[in-house]
């Protein structure tokens, strides 16, 4: 046994070969250390790709989405909707979508709903089943969703983001060409946190920001009074601050939520409607600073 241990001070036939010159590094190994750099590539079938997004979950990012959409076709767009949200879909409930879109093999043909193309991962997977992904996963899905789905003649995607500044987000700003970004918030300041942070983080990844929506920014009593119940001004002042345009309120209405849950959003269900009748004019100015 003892012939096979060395000892630390003996030397060794390699010590007249070791230098304390750095070893110079191949090119190869050069570019591997290089800034890795995207490239931005358009979503095929689309002129604007917008995103909303907020960082912040259950502030009413996919409400505000599906009306959006529904609003802008209302005008006279082609609009297609995509869920990016792969752990929490909410296309399928708020459109009542149960089908399965067709594939060839190479392309999914988005399911068209309220005459909006549609795709969410939760039309291929059971409304029940949660998806155990990890990162690479969905940023794979969401490649497949801006890449391989045959999204035909529209003016705009809109892109209903996860809460968050993860993989869903840093894909589509990195490496898919986005034209715009709208965030959503509540007034307060829990929220307000977390829409810094979003803002920031388009801002550092050079995403152009449209705007701020304060959602649910008051509730209108019997009484005709108004019940600012998550505080009041907040997203405003964030607009301020980080010099963004403040787009306007959408106050709570439990009418929305109904439709939204019913399969209808309330733009399609009731265009008359005084909330309704908000979302149009958000889409006017969507429609008039691209089209
Ligand atoms: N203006 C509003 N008035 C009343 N209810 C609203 C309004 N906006 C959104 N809601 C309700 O708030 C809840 C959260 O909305 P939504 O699912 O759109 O949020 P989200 O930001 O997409 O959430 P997540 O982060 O989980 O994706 C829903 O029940 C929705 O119906
Ligand atoms: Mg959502």
């Amino acid at each position: 046994m003892a012939k096979y241990i060395m000892s630390f001070s003996q030397k060794t036939s390699n010590d007249k070969n070791m230098t304390d010159k750095k070893p110079e590094l191949s090119d190869a190994m050069k570019k591997k250390l290089e800034p890795r750099k995207f490239t931005k590539n358009p979503i095929l079938g689309t002129k604007f790709t917008i995103a909303v997004s907020s960082a912040k979950g259950g502030v009413g990012k996919s409400t505000f989405a599906t009306n959006l959409a529904l609003a802008l076709k209302q005008i006279g767009c082609k609009v297609g909707l995509l869920d990016a949200d792969i752990y929490g879909p909410s296309i399928p409930k708020m459109f009542d979508i149960n089908e399965k879109p067709k594939s060839d093999g190479q392309t999914l043909t988005p399911i068209t709903k309220y005459d909006i193309q549609c795709m969410s991962i939760g039309f291929l997977a059971d409304q029940q089943t949660p998806m155990i992904w990890r990162g690479p996963m969905v940023t794979s899905a969401i490649k497949t969703f801006t890449q391989k789905v045959g999204w035909k003649d529209l003016d705009f995607i809109i892109v209903d983001m996860p809460p968050g500044t993860g993989d869903t987000q840093l894909t589509f700003s990195q490496e898919i060409k986005m034209d715009g970004a709208i965030i959503v918030s509540t007034p307060q300041e829990v929220a307000l946190l977390d829409v810094k942070r979003g803002i920031k983080m388009f801002d550092k990844l050079g995403v152009k920001i449209l705007g701020l929506v304060d959602n649910m920014s008051y509730f209108t009593g019997d009484d005709g009074k108004k019940y600012k119940i998550f505080g009041e001004g907040g997203v405003k002042r964030t607009a301020e601050e980080f010099e963004k345009e403040f787009l306007g309120e959408i106050p709570i209405n439990p009418e929305v939520g109904k439709c939204g849950d019913e399969g209808k959003p309330i733009v399609e269900a009731n265009p008359e409607h005084e909330i309704s009748k908000i979302y149009l004019d958000f889409a006017r100015k969507i429609k008039s600073t691209y089209l």
